[in-house]
């Protein structure tokens, strides 16, 4: 049996059509919005990866201290020889958690890009004989069929982005893990914290402008898939912390009043003059919510680890 599998659960054109119906929701809607998930084309993963080197966007870094201290303890109180990872990546901080977990046999790597699948599989592989790499092309937000692998399993969903989702959208993300769960299981989650406003607010409208461009990138990416017509310049990025639901919003700004064309909906879209398109939200949690939402799901916090400044948090739960 190969050591490296890459196995696609989306259809060729899943993506496209996804992209279309999210425009054409988003676009149309009072107050405007789309989804973040369409930031991360090869342009928008290169920008999120210097936004996780600048000084002001600490949560890469505060994580990353997590599993480098923690890895040990986590791998120990789970004993896992399944490790499925959503969202991966590149991979990069999970080597922590691969180091430390002795009894290994497969990594799952999980991610809607085939590319960064196929680059960091093959190059864990290579550096680790005897570990079997398993990748998914998939959309984790949809449900998952995970191979037959040995138990048990761990899943790890790292870098906060669960914040990226809705309330509801979480406890539908969290039910949907569960169900892949069995005794003895776990998931490993990675939350960003509640924390002061300006550090936060920092962190998503850095000095250097590189989250303002991360932000607009949102635009290109429909100019180019749907044939739209969007100036980012004709909007300013705005990051704001929503203090009653405790998350980050990003949003783009119309600097004028403007119609934008997206040809493959044939839809034209009026902008009103300072009118603001909602490109994300980036919920921030505390302890208790994040054990409220689990427990909802059926899941109990097992463990909880924050960096020395608590600023992120990992937690591990299990089914019941
Ligand atoms: C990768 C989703 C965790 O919400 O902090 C970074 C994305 N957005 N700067 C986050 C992001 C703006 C990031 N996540």
């Amino acid at each position: 049996m190969s050591p490296f599998l890459l196995t696609r659960t989306l259809p060729e054109d899943a993506t496209g059509a996804a992209l279309r119906a999210d425009v054409l929701r988003g676009l149309t809607a009072t107050p405007k919005t789309l989804p973040p998930k369409w930031f991360y084309d090869a342009r928008g993963s290169e920008l999120f990866e210097r936004i996780t080197g600048l000084p002001e966007y600490y949560p890469t870094r505060a994580e990353c201290e997590i599993l480098a201290d923690r890895s040990a303890e986590i791998a120990a109180a789970t004993g896992a020889r399944t490790l499925v990872e959503l969202g991966s990546g590149s991979s990069e901080k999970t080597r922590h958690l691969l180091d430390a977990l002795d009894g290994l046999h497969t990594y799952v790597p999980v991610d809607v890009s085939g590319s960064a699948l196929t680059l960091a599989g093959q190059a864990l592989v290579a550096e680790r004989p005897g570990l079997h790499v398993h990748a998914l092309i998939a959309d984790f937000t949809a449900a998952l069929a995970l191979p037959a692998t040995p138990g048990p399993r761990l899943v790890a969903f790292l870098g906060g982005t669960i914040g990226n989702l809705l309330p509801d959208e979480r406890a539908a993300f969290l039910t949907s893990v569960r169900a892949l769960l069995s005794p003895g299981d776990a998931l490993l989650l990675g939350t960003d914290l509640v924390k002061d406003e300006k550090v936060l607010v920092r962190a998503y409208d850095d000095a250097a402008g590189v989250t303002a461009a991360f932000n607009k990138n949102v635009l290109s990416v429909v100019n180019r898939e749907l044939g739209a017509d969007f100036h980012a310049d004709a909007f300013d990025h705005v990051a704001l912390w929503h203090a009653g639901r405790e998350w980050i919003e990003m949003r783009l700004r119309s600097r004028t009043a403007q119609t934008v064309k997206v040809p493959a909906l044939d839809l034209a879209v009026d902008f009103a003059a300072g009118e603001e398109l909602r490109t994300e939200v980036s919920a921030k949690f505390r302890r208790e919510g994040v054990r409220a939402e689990l427990a909802a799901a059926g899941l109990d916090l097992a463990g909880w680890w924050t960096d020395g400044a608590d600023r992120f948090a990992l937690s591990l739960s299990t089914a019941h």
